[in-house]
Parts: C-alpha cells; sequence; structure tokens
C-alpha cells in the first residue's frame, strides 16, 4: 500500500499543477530525537557498574493485579528508603526493597548475573544512585546503548521515558530533573517480545534480556550538534548534514574540520537548526578501504559545542553486477557474526578486546573483508572496530521470519529501529550495506512492509547500499538443481543476497552440490548472505557424518565449488564464524543449546572448516590483488 500511496501521491502532484490541492507525499521516516550522534565519544557520567535488580515476572512494578497503578509495595522506581521505612513504621509492607537486591555489573545481560535466568523472559529492575554537577545552561541525557526488549525509564521516582527495541541506542533529556547532587535511576528491562515485535518470538538466538550495552548520563551545552553527518559523496565532494538543537540552534554558524586533511567547511544554519553543506573532495585526501583503513579526526563546532568522531571516507556504488568501493570492483570475503564474545558464557557484554578477538579471527585468521553482523544492530563498540581494523560491514535490523507484516504499529517500530540503526552509523565508513530483512516468507504485506523500509533507508543515507535475505526458488535445468532468484522485492534492491544450504538442509547429497547453478532475473550483484553446516568442534568420523567437522568441511569444499560457477556472485558471508547460543537447537550430544554453524567453538577452537575457506579467500585474495 505504501508504493501505491506513493505513485497515487505523484499523479496527484502532476494534477495539481493545474490545480491548487495539496499532495500528502508519503513522509520518510524521522530520526529519532535527540539522535545524539557520537555519543559514545562524548563527555558524561559513565553510569557503568554496580547496579542492584529485582526480579518482577509478574509487572508488579508496573501495574497492580486489578490492572491499576501498581502499589506503594511493589514500585521499585519510588525513591523510598525500604530499611528506613520498615524501621519508622513496623506495620509498613515492602515486598521489595532494591538498595538490599542482588548487584548485577552493567553492561551485561542477566544471563551474566544468573544462569538461571537463561530462559527467563519478563521483566527485571535495575536501579542506582549516581552524582551529577550541572554548570548553568547545560544539558543533560541519559543515553543507552541497548535495553533488550522494552526499557521503562525513572529518575528521581519520575517517569520519563519508554523504548522498545533490543539493539538500537535511545536517550532522554532529564536537565529539568537532575538535582545537584544525588540522583537515583531505575530501568525497567523486560524481554519480552510477542507476534508483533521485532522481531518475533521465535529466532534462532538466545535472547540476551537486559541492559546490554553501555550506559551514560550524556552532558552538552544548552545549544549542540545533535546530529552530524559527513561522508565522501559518489560526485566526489565532501558533504557534512548536522543538525543542532536548543535554544541558539536557528541561523547559527557552524564549521566542519576534517584534521590532516587540510579541510574546513563551514556554513550557517536555517530557521530549523539544520544545514548541509560541501566541498570537492581535496587533493591528497586518503581513502578508507580494509587495506587502509585511514579515520581523520573530525570535529564539527557549533552554539558553544565541539562533536569529535572519527571519520573514514569511502564511496560504495554498484555498476551492473559489480560492486565498486572507491571505483574499484570488490569481492566481499566475508563471515556472518552474531553478537557474543568468545567465550564458555558469552553473554552479549562486546568490549574493544573481544570485539576485536572477533573480528581478527575474519580479517587474519579468514583473510576476510567484510562481516555481516546479523540478525540485528550490532553494538557501537564493533562498528567502531570494523572502522578501525578495515572490514567492510552488512548492518541489518531484526525483520526475521514470521513478522507480522500487516500490523501497522509492528511497520512503525520497524522504521524507528531502521532510523536509529542509520543515525547511529553512517558516520561509518565500514558499514557498505543496510539490510532490512531475513528470510521473510513472501507475501503481498511483507513486500509493501519491506519496500517502505528500503525508502527510508534511500531517504536517511542516499551514500549506502540496500539489500535484504531473500527467499529463492528452486527448479531443475538439464537434469541439474537450478536455483531461481525471482522474489518481488529484488528490484528495490541495490544488492540480492541469499541464504542457501544445499546440503544441510536439503536432501542434496554433497557430491551434487558442485553442479547446482544459479539464475536471477535481475542484473544485479548477489551475495550469498549466508551458507553453512553444523559441526562439534572435536568430533571426527570417516563417514563424514552430519555434525562431524570432515562433513563440515567438505560441505564447505563442495559449496565453495558451486559458488566459483554463480557469474553475478560478488560476496558471501558464511554462516558463521562461531559457534551460538540457540534455544532451538538441542541435540544432546552435539549441540546443547548451541548452534553448531561456526568454524570456531565458542571458545575459538577452529574447526577444519575454518581453513578451507581461508584457503579459498586467500587464492580470492591473490587474484584480486589486494
Ligand atoms: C537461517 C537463519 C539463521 C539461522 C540459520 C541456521 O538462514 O537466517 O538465523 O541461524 O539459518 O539454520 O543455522
Amino acid at each position: 500500500m505504501f508504493r501505491a500511496a506513493r505513485r497515487f501521491g505523484l499523479a496527484l502532484a502532476a494534477a495539481a499543477a493545474c490545480a491548487s490541492v495539496s499532495v500528502a507525499q508519503p513522509v520518510a521516516q524521522p530520526a529519532p530525537t535527540p539522535v545524539l550522534v557520537a555519543a559514545d565519544l562524548r563527555d558524561g557520567v559513565d553510569l557503568n557498574g554496580a547496579w542492584n535488580y529485582s526480579i518482577d515476572p509478574f509487572r508488579d512494578g508496573l501495574a497492580g493485579f486489578h490492572g491499576e497503578e501498581a502499589g506503594k509495595g511493589h514500585r521499585r522506581y519510588d525513591e523510598t528508603d525500604v530499611a528506613a521505612a520498615e524501621k519508622a513504621d513496623p506495620q509498613a509492607l515492602y515486598e521489595y526493597d532494591m538498595r538490599r537486591s542482588p548487584v548485577a555489573y552493567l553492561p551485561s545481560s542477566w544471563i551474566t548475573q544468573d544462569p538461571t535466568l537463561r530462559h527467563y523472559e519478563g521483566l527485571i529492575w535495575y536501579q542506582r544512585t549516581f552524582t551529577a554537577h550541572l554548570k548553568p545552561g547545560q544539558r543533560a541525557f541519559l543515553r543507552f546503548g541497548a535495553v533488550d526488549y522494552t526499557a521503562h525509564v525513572y529518575v528521581n521516582g519520575k517517569a520519563v521515558g519508554r523504548h522498545e527495541g533490543g539493539f538500537t541506542p535511545f536517550a532522554f533529556e532529564v536537565t529539568g530533573l537532575l538535582r545537584d547532587g544525588e540522583n537515583q535511576v531505575t530501568v525497567g528491562a523486560d524481554s519480552q517480545r510477542n507476534a508483533d515485535s521485532v522481531p518475533p518470538p521465535v529466532t534462532d538466538w538466545e535472547n540476551y534480556g537486559g541492559i546490554t550495552r553501555a550506559v551514560k548520563l550524556v552532558v552538552t551545552p544548552a545549544t549542540f550538534v545533535d546530529d552530524a553527518w559527513v561522508r565522501l559523496t559518489r560526485d566526489g565532494h565532501i558533504a557534512a548534514s548536522v543538525k543542532l538543537d536548543g535554544p541558539g540552534a536557528a541561523n547559527a554558524p557552524v564549521r566542519v574540520r576534517v584534521a590532516g586533511a587540510n579541510l574546513t567547511i563551514s556554513g550557517q544554519t536555517d530557521a530549523s537548526g539544520a544545514w548541509t553543506g560541501s566541498i570537492p573532495r581535496p587533493r591528497g585526501l586518503r581513502l578508507w578501504s580494509p587495506e587502509s583503513p585511514t579515520l581523520y579526526d573530525v570535529t564539527v563546532e557549533a552554539g558553544g559545542d565541539v562533536l569529535r568522531d572519527r571519520i573514514g571516507f569511502r564511496t560504495i556504488e554498484v555498476r551492473g553486477e559489480d560492486i565498486l568501493l572507491n571505483g574499484k570492483s570488490v569481492f566481499l570475503r566475508g563471515i556472518s557474526l552474531h553478537e557474543e564474545e568468545i567465550g564458555k558464557e558469552p553473554t552479549r557484554a562486546i568490549t574493544p578486546a573481544s570485539a576485536r578477538a572477533l573480528l581478527s579471527e575474519a580479517k587474519v585468521g579468514l583473510n576476510g573483508n567484510f562481516v555481516r553482523l546479523a540478525h540485528y544492530p550490532h553494538s557501537e563498540v564493533m562498528t567502531r572496530a570494523a572502522d578501525e581494523m578495515g572490514l567492510l560491514v552488512w548492518s541489518e535490523i531484526p525483520v526475521y521470519w514470521r513478522v507480522a507484516f500487516s500490523n501497522p504499529q509492528t511497520l512503525a517500530n520497524a522504521r524507528k529501529m531502521l532510523a536509529e540503526n542509520i543515525v547511529r552509523d553512517r558516520n561509518r565508513a565500514s558499514i557498505i550495506l543496510w539490510s532490512v530483512a531475513n528470510e521473510t516468507p513472501i507475501s503481498e504485506p511483507r513486500t509493501a512492509f519491506l519496500s517502505t523500509l528500503v525508502d527510508d533507508v534511500r531517504a536517511l543515507d542516499d551514500s549506502r547500499l540496500v539489500t535484504a535475505a531473500l527467499l529463492a526458488d528452486r527448479t531443475e535445468r538439464d537434469g541439474h538443481p537450478e536455483q531461481v532468484i525471482n522474489d518481488p522485492l529484488a528490484p528495490k534492491l541495490d544488492v540480492m543476497a541469499i541464504n542457501t544450504y544445499n546440503g544441510w538442509y536439503s536432501g542434496d547429497a554433497l557430491s551434487a552440490v558442485p553442479a547446482i547453478t544459479w539464475r536471477s532475473d535481475y542484473r544485479k550483484p548477489l551475495i550469498f548472505s549466508e551458507l553453512g553446516a553444523d559441526a562439534q568442534v572435536g568430533f571426527h568420523d570417516e563417514n563424514g557424518r552430519k555434525f562431524s567437522e570432515e562433513f563440515q568441511a567438505e560441505y564447505f569444499r563442495a559449496t565453495l565449488a558451486m559458488a566459483d560457477k554463480v557469474s553475478f556472485l560478488r560476496g558471501m558471508s558464511p554462516w558463521i564464524l562461531k559457534d551460538f547460543r540457540s534455544p532451538r537447537r538441542q541435540h544432546p550430544v552435539h549441540q546443547q543449546g548451541w548452534n553448531r554453524k561456526g568454524l570456531i567453538s565458542e571458545t575459538g577452537q577452529r574447526k577444519q572448516a575454518f581453513q578451507v575457506l581461508a584457503d579459498h579467500y586467500r587464492k580470492l585474495a591473490e587474484k584480486a590483488g589486494r
């Protein structure tokens, strides 16, 4: 319906030329407010560390059992010193006490603190105090890197906001609520999702509930740089788009400087506090690439604020069936990752060290230049590490499998997540692809839903490519199986992607896989966004049974032989670097709650297939002279 309205809108616009009707054009998804771009680099009060936590499976802290307001005895967010209240009134009845509750060290999922919470899907309250001393005119924002899945946030007993979505940052202004001195913050983290969520409850990964990414009180001047996007355009300019927030945002001078490139762009915001400027790219600008991941220190000055970021400059585009990085055709030698650190008990606590450990296996171990950060926006720690180390990135939102495509609220949530993800990371040179879906069953509502998301990407970021993991049909040609890509979403994409599992989920013998051919009705580049097979590290079987390392290695040899013959294939991100937790994988001998398609085990032990892929990528790199 979105595209119909669009066409309808355009038709009306033509009609309006002769009449005076006003035409309601589809509105692009607005950026979230505040954006607080590069907030992870801004000054503020670090709120990571020790928080008390209290489980609340029936959500008594949010409402009484008849649906009325939560009772005093359950309102975790109140500023009650329960011990003192009980001492003062022996009749007082409280059935919680945050200050004497157990302590969690954030950011991390609650599985970290208490493994018995592994399959808990519900609400847990977190609380801590912190000291703040704002100077006159300063503003303060509570910023969360992510809370999985819904967050209810309170400061000094007052509600400040609610956020839905487990993998994108959000912030609430608390300037008017803060005391000079000690303050209390309480967060209700609710991991439960329903059929209308994004993603819905059924996924093939562990739902790590909790406050899983950094928490910070960001302090800014009264007028500050809320959003800034600085990039190299395909027509050879450095463009800067800046949005100020505050009383001095309108008609304010702005200056963007790129240290080391002798580049300054100056301008003045309009009445809404926005400004976009550009200049021809300076000679000698060193372009970002996996081989040379050059980052520049960029500052944006306006309204008494100085925003700092580290930004790389490169171009990415499609020409026919080729993907061009800085004007040269590139093959994406990739691997997929979930957001889990290497180790026996991962808890989504992604630090610079754990991010580098994972990405080094991709870049150095596998001779790769590309990672698919599946199936949701990963931590900004990870995308900054990809910028620094030189890995191209596919970034995606969790529009995964059976999403409620006909539900307008679900679409609104997906659009908000997409916008939150893009405005957080569009200064990351490593990111080249925004993906809007993974393996979603084809229907008219689904294709309309995804088309809206594709249009949003183009409105928010015209410098990158749009893709999605599609579904392919299977037919026969000359007695051999042939896969045909004719997904109705494909015409809207820059790059098509397919998850292929011939020989693992299909009945194909591995010996038959190399002969499988691929055909597309669209002259576009294709990425195999997944291919893989389970193997339990250390399980060997001379008959090459499934779950053995030998089977996985032979699966890779056969599938890579098939891939080599696909003329419009321009990349792959096999599934997956590391074994990852999934409640859907319960074989008592080989899986024990882990999806074992990793090329390394959860503790980082490489399997035989690791070397098969590493050798394949080395040869591709040598052939490309990279
Ligand atoms: C699917 C899906 C993955 C899943 C994988 C598997 O393609 O996209 O999320 O983990 O297959 O079955 O292992």
